[in-house]
């Protein structure tokens, strides 16, 4: 069995070397694709192998057809909008993430820009405190639930919005349920997303939801870029002199941000919730495990494209 390891943005090599590990004890082979810059190679390198395993890197309709062998890709991390999962699961092949393993490293990252928020990007410019305040956080997964539990830490009140999740389940946490999405934006002076980017999802955060944040409020996105609606945020930002958007990943229109919004924002120059070795080892050791448990014993745990 040959396993690629395909990262345009590779894992610390402390986790490939576990990962290596991982596959070498079963028996089977790991390929290394690392800081590819062509996605031509990846289609290329799909060709001989038996599975694959992904971070943000886009599994095409061309790539899964180019791997004739193909039977598991694994995006190792949360979102799989990279995954192309009716290509997939018309050639019958399983797709797997690897929910929870670096959600911690995404949770910091988002109390992190909270912080530099509520600091004035560290300009020295008279700020505010995370204590006290309002923290809203839409959809409660495994890096809502977290942020939750850090934003607690720093005494923020907790508030969430997440209807695929038992209410029981997210007040045991001492969060209160909102019962309507603008509400929760209505109520946060800090707002973390943490929904994925889907058909109903993107563009979703516009105008109207964002503008019923309150004076001074600040967005925190950790999750997709995709899921803002870029044009009406930029309205927004005009209307709004109060309002700070902080985002893990630049958005299509940075260069407007730049030229008009000062010291209101801040984008990290490229994905980087997960990446800490941490997050790398956590999310690549699983990728590697589940793998190996399906085809050692045909466990399909984590399966996201059920057949
Ligand atoms: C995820 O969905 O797991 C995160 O966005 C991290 O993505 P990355 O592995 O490409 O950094």
């Amino acid at each position: 069995m040959k396993i690629l390891l395909a990262t345009e943005k590779p894992f610390a090599a402390s986790a490939v070397k576990l990962i290596k590990e991982q596959v070498d004890n079963a028996g089977y082979e790991l390929v290394l694709l690392e800081k590819y810059t062509d996605q031509a190679q990846l289609v290329d390198a799909v060709k001989m192998v038996d599975a694959l395993i992904v971070r943000s890197d886009k599994a095409t309709k061309e790539v899964i057809e180019s791997g004739k062998n193909l039977k598991i890709i694994v995006r190792a991390g949360a979102g799989f909008d990279n995954v192309d999962l009716a290509a997939a699961t018309e050639k019958g092949i399983v797709v797997m993430n690897t929910p929870g393993q670096n959600s911690n490293a995404v949770a910091e990252l988002a109390l992190g820009m909270m912080l530099m928020a509520a600091r004035n990007n560290y300009s020295g410019k008279s700020g505010g405190e995370l204590l006290g305040k309002t923290l809203g956080i839409h959809a409660y997964g495994n890096v809502g639930k977290l942020v939750a539990k850090i934003g607690q830490g720093f005494g923020m009140k907790v508030f969430a919005f997440d209807p695929f999740v038992a209410k029981a389940d997210i007040e045991k946490d001492g969060v209160t349920v909102v019962d309507a999405v603008e509400d929760l934006y209505g109520k946060s002076q800090y707002l973390s997303l943490h929904i994925p980017a889907n058909d109903k999802t993107k563009q979703s955060v516009n105008y109207a939801l964002l503008n019923k944040m309150p004076k001074g409020a600040a967005l925190i996105n950790t999750a997709r870029k995709e899921v803002i609606h870029e044009d009406e945020m930029v309205k927004l930002m005009h209307d709004r002199e109060d309002f700070k958007y902080y985002s893990d990943i630049a958005p299509g229109n940075a260069d407007y941000f730049k030229a008009h919004f000062d010291g209101r924002f801040f984008f990290t120059p490229k994905k980087i919730g997960a990446e800490t070795s941490e997050a790398n080892v956590n999310a690549g050791i699983a990728a590697a495990r589940q793998i190996v448990n399906f085809f050692k014993s045909g466990d399909k745990t984590f399966q996201v494209n059920k057949q």
